[in-house]
């Protein structure tokens, strides 16, 4: 396996690979890998001959007070798993190569950024949309994969490739879950023993609005406040939002009649935690 701590001896790397006609696929990630990160590493293995995997915890996608400087790292660990992935390639890039003194240009995907996570989260997905076009650039991918569990983000970013023309498939992938339901995130690493448990509830209430949507009720706003005094009976936990969205195109919906997206985001104790399921009647 190949590790690459420069732009320029990744971009050579991807450059000589494409020469050959090698269809090449980028799973980004920012490390602390475990078994959501996994699965996209073989979903790319679908899509492509080389498979590359980036680790860079992004500065620009957090905001001011937010977990930047206490988001878990353990870089040989990753480099471990990757390797017995058989990724071929690793791009691990330091702050400085990615960011030096002068950057300046920042992508922007209008309204799509600032509703749901984005509300909370105002400067988030410019530094992630930022991050990921530079990913491109520098890894050259024909294909990318990204996980259903940040499902704003995989819009996002579909939306940028699509705006901006880029020669690469966004590909999206399935959320992986602990076998309580919560889905697998780096962030649940910040949940101690009693806030674990409540965690659950997220997963909980989304089987929930899927049952009784199958059972016939279609109002959001019912859907909704059931989901809501369900998780607040939980002591730790403190709903950031809730919305019931057209899966396309990310907008609200009133009333379940087609599959509709239920996107959720809860803090637990210090960790913000987001979740979604599709539903349909
Ligand atoms: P990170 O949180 O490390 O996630 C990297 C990728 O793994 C994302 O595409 C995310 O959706 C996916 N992922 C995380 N948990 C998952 C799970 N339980 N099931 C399936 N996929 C899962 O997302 C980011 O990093 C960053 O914003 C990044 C895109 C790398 C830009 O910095």
């Amino acid at each position: 396996m190949r590790v690459f701590r420069t732009i320029k001896e990744q971009q050579n790397y991807s450059l000589n690979e494409k020469c050959q006609n090698t269809r090449i696929a980028l799973v980004p990630t920012m490390g602390f890998l475990h078994e959501g990160h996994l699965s996209l590493i073989d979903k790319a293995k679908e899509h492509a001959d080389k498979v590359i995997a980036s680790i860079f915890v992004n500065p620009t996608q957090f905001g001011e007070g937010e977990d930047y400087e206490d988001y878990p790292r353990d870089e040989k660990k990753d480099l471990k798993l990757l390797k017995e992935k058989n990724v071929d390639c690793v791009f691990i890039p330091e702050l400085n190569e990615m960011y030096p003194e002068g950057f300046k240009t920042f992508c922007e995907v209008g309204k799509l950024s600032k509703e749901y996570c984005g509300r909370s989260r105002p400067t988030h997905f410019r530094g992630v949309v930022t991050v990921v076009l530079k990913l491109f650039n520098i890894v050259q991918p024909d294909v990318a994969v990204f996980g259903g569990k940040d499902y704003q983000q995989y819009i996002i970013i579909k939306t940028m490739a699509k705006d901006l023309n880029l020669p690469i498939e966004i590909i999206p992938s399935p959320i992986i879950r602990e076998k309580d339901g919560l889905a697998v995130s780096s962030r649940n690493f910040y949940l101690k023993r009693e806030e674990r448990k409540e965690a659950t509830i997220i997963y909980e209430s989304l089987i929930m609005a899927r049952e009784m949507v199958e059972k016939g009720k279609k109002e959001a706003g019912l859907l909704k406040k059931k989901m809501i005094d369900l998780i607040k009976a939980k002591k730790h936990t403190r709903i950031d939002y809730i919305e019931f969205v057209n899966p396309q195109t990310l907008e609200k919906v009133e009333k379940v009649e087609r599959p509709t997206k239920v996107l959720i985001a809860v803090w637990i104790g210090k960790a913000r935690l987001i979740d979604n399921m599709e539903i349909r009647s």
